[in-house]
């Protein structure tokens, strides 16, 4: 009977993780690779976080290895969840400056 009950709440607590994993983005944390975001949505989050102290600084200016810097320096200030931060470094990347 203990053991039923145990396998009951193992199922139960197994089927909530699975529940929760559907949940779409914001899911911050959970190690799924977050959706990329389209062009204008990629462009509208930088604009709106990263553009609110300074103008956005315009992407190519930087590497994709130096904007992952910057992201990492300034999601504090931004208030970005791990999500936007991942997304908001994807697009920084495809935007980059090419050369080293
Ligand atoms: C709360 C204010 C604030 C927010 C929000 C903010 N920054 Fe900044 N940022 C600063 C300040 C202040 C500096 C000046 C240098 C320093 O203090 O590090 C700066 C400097 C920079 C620089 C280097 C200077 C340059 O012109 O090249 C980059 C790049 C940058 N920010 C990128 C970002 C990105 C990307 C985001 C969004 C993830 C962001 N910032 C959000 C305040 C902010």
């Amino acid at each position: 009977m203990v053991k039923f009950v145990s396998v009951a709440l193992f199922l139960a607590v197994l089927s909530l993780c699975i529940a929760c994993q559907s949940v779409p983005a914001g899911g911050a944390g959970d190690g799924q690779p977050e959706p990329a975001l389209s062009e204008e949505e990629g462009r509208e989050l930088y604009e709106r976080k990263c553009g609110r102290c300074h103008d956005p600084v315009p992407e190519g200016r930087y590497t994709a290895r130096q904007w992952a810097g910057f992201v990492r320096a300034m999601a504090v200030r931004s208030n970005l969840t791990s999500a936007q931060r991942e997304q908001l470094t994807n697009y920084l990347a495809e935007h980059a400056r090419r050369s080293n």
